[in-house]
């Protein structure tokens, strides 16, 4: 990348020298170098933010797994699932080879007919207070896709369980609560357009159950109209029809967009939603299998079920002239990726995170962890903005429902177990401290060794990483402005001092460096100039941060430099 960098370099145009009175003074890089090291910047800002994100993952991890060893062997897993695991790289999309003939191209209308046990291992029914009201499909071990009207009006997720998949031999399905519910930001209710949801599971599917996730689209095309997909769900069996009493499923061709528009009018937005099913009418997903799975199977060696779609609406349910319309998933796997792999500390806690650090729990780490999102921007780990965070965090906690305060930090219940000797008191060492006087008597050392070095070295990374962290990813670009060279100042290597300007995120930076005007020199003195550019934004977001020091503000400049005077046009 680099070498096809320095041969494009080579390649650009001289930059026109800055002539006053006959003498050139100054010369500016052109436009197309610029652009070319606006593109280098860009790719160094993201790789300096993803290294930011695993640092942080990687001691948050750490400390997750202290946490759960201290808990002991009775606590069978993390109960915050504070790592979001990505989408695993494992296997994905395999079915039980099972009882054959699991799907036939023509079963009984509507349902289709009724699917073996364990067929559709990444199947889930999404229950509202109980009761069984949408479809999802596993995509993740913690990840669940569904469809976001499932969501409308009922956006809490406190009262969602998901109900995995049973298996082959009727295993009994598991139900697990939901920890978070994130609908696409652009679901449009009225038109259904972007009706897509991820929900994440409060623990993560165990690999010894029959749960397993289907494959998403990666890279590969969709099918070809006329592709036989697969839909599967407890939906009704025709229109205002009973629920299913097992999953059913049904073999329908993957219809053209022209064909879909026709069938379903200007309705059906052939960018975002894909339709499927017969136009005689019969075979057809129906109410309550909405967030259920459409796939296809990838032939290879080891047959892949894919999810392209997901049950979204229908004009009735297996009219004639009216097949069913499914999400399409594969527009939206930029969105999948990126929920499924943020970062514990860019993401709200959910209601259910933050209220389950009661404070009756022995190691309330989790909770400070959570509140670290209001704390993301914050420099330092103590003081007035660490302190709002927590304020913030409070509130928050209090709307989700929690009338609790939340545990102090835990350094202070640390030097509340080192104050109280026997001499302190017990009473009042147990007020201040219940869980440090929880450990007994005497100052002796904490029962979790090692925890707090590692939430000092999470609260260090984050405030370090705060400049880098905290740009958005879509403002997530370097823009070189500009490069004024000063040509009366070559040194001995042949580079000149140059004056930088140039943008990230709304802030700018503009500094002194060294460049080279020839094509060789410049390609050299490229890295540097990179390396400059991420420094100054560094520094320009730490001092921004500061309550008092430096004034480098979002058009400031950086300590110390100043720009050469613009040089006036030369005059005829
Ligand atoms: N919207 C329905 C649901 O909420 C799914 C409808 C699918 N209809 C159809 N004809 N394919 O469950």
């Amino acid at each position: 990348m680099l070498l096809a960098t320095l041969l494009l370099l080579l390649l650009l145009p001289l930059p026109e020298p800055w002539s006053a009175h006959g003498h050139p003074l100054y010369m500016r890089l052109p436009p197309s170098t610029l652009q070319v090291l606006s593109a280098q910047g860009t790719q160094a800002l993201q790789a300096a933010q993803r290294s930011a994100l695993w640092a942080l993952k990687r001691v948050a991890m750490e400390l997750q797994l202290r946490l759960h060893e201290c808990r002991g062997p009775g606590h069978p897993r993390p109960q915050v699932p504070l790592l979001q695991d990505p989408p695993e790289p494992g296997p994905c999309g395999e079915r039980q080879p099972g009882p054959a003939n699991v799907t036939r191209a023509h079963g009984r209308i509507m349902g289709g007919s009724v699917a073996p046990p364990g067929a559709w291992p990444w199947l889930v029914r999404l229950q509202l207070g109980g009761q069984p009201l949408c479809g999802g499909v596993l995509v993740a071990a913690s990840w669940v896709l569904t469809a976001a009207h499932c969501f409308v009006g009922a956006s809490n997720e406190l009262l969602w369980t998901v109900v995995l998949a049973e298996g082959p031999q009727g295993e009994p399905a598991e139900e697990v609560p939901v920890n978070r519910i994130l609908p696409h930001p652009k679901f449009d209710p009225q038109t259904f357009q972007s009706d897509l949801a991820l929900v994440q599971l409060w623990t993560p599917v165990s690999p010894a159950g029959a749960a397993r996730p289907v494959c998403l689209p990666q890279a590969s095309p969709e099918p070809p109209a006329g592709t036989p997909c697969a839909i599967a769900g407890w939906g009704a069996l025709f229109e205002d029809g009973p629920e299913a009493e097992a999953v059913r499923e049904a073999r329908v061709p993957l219809l053209s967009p022209d064909t879909c528009q026709r069938a379903l009018g200007p309705g059906l937005r052939p960018s975002s939603m894909l339709c499927a099913g017969y136009l005689a009418g019969g075979i057809d997903s129906c109410q309550g299998d909405s967030g259920g799975p459409l796939t296809c199977s990838e032939p290879g060696p080891r047959p892949k079920e894919v999810l392209f779609g997901v049950t979204s609406w229908g004009d009735g349910c297996g009219e004639p002239g009216k097949p069913g319309v499914y999400t399409r998933v594969a527009v939206f796997k930029d969105w999948l990726q990126e929920q499924m792999s943020a970062a514990p500390s860019t993401r709200e806690p959910s209601c259910r995170e933050l209220l389950a650090g009661e404070p009756s729990e022995e190691y309330p780490a989790d909770v400070d962890l959570l509140c670290a999102f209001y704390a993301r921007r914050c420099l330092v780990p103590e003081g007035a903005c660490a302190r709002l965070a927590r304020q913030q965090c409070l509130q928050r906690r209090r709307r989700c429902g929690g009338s609790q305060p939340i545990p102090r930090p835990r350094r202070a219940a640390l030097a509340g177990a080192h104050a109280a000797g026997p001499a302190a008191g017990r009473a009042g060492a147990a007020r201040r401290a219940p869980r440090a006087a929880a450990r007994g008597p005497g100052p002796g050392p904490p029962r979790c060794p090692g925890l707090e070095p590692l939430r000092q070295k999470l609260a260090a990374l984050q405030g370090s990483h705060a400049w880098i962290l905290q740009v958005p990813s879509e403002r997530l670009a370097m823009h070189f402005q500009e490069v004024l060279a000063d040509l009366s100042s070559k040194t001995l290597t042949g580079l000149f001092r140059a004056w930088v300007r140039a943008g990230l995120g709304g802030r700018r930076v503009a500094f002194s460096s060294l460049v080279g005007l020839e094509p060789a020199t410049l390609a050299q003195s490229l890295p540097r100039l990179l390396v400059q550019a991420l420094q100054a934004f560094r520094s320009a977001a730490l001092a921004e941060g500061k309550p008092s020091g430096l004034e480098v503000g979002r058009k400031g400049t950086v300590s110390g430099l100043q720009p050469p005077r613009e040089p006036t046009a030369p005059r005829s």
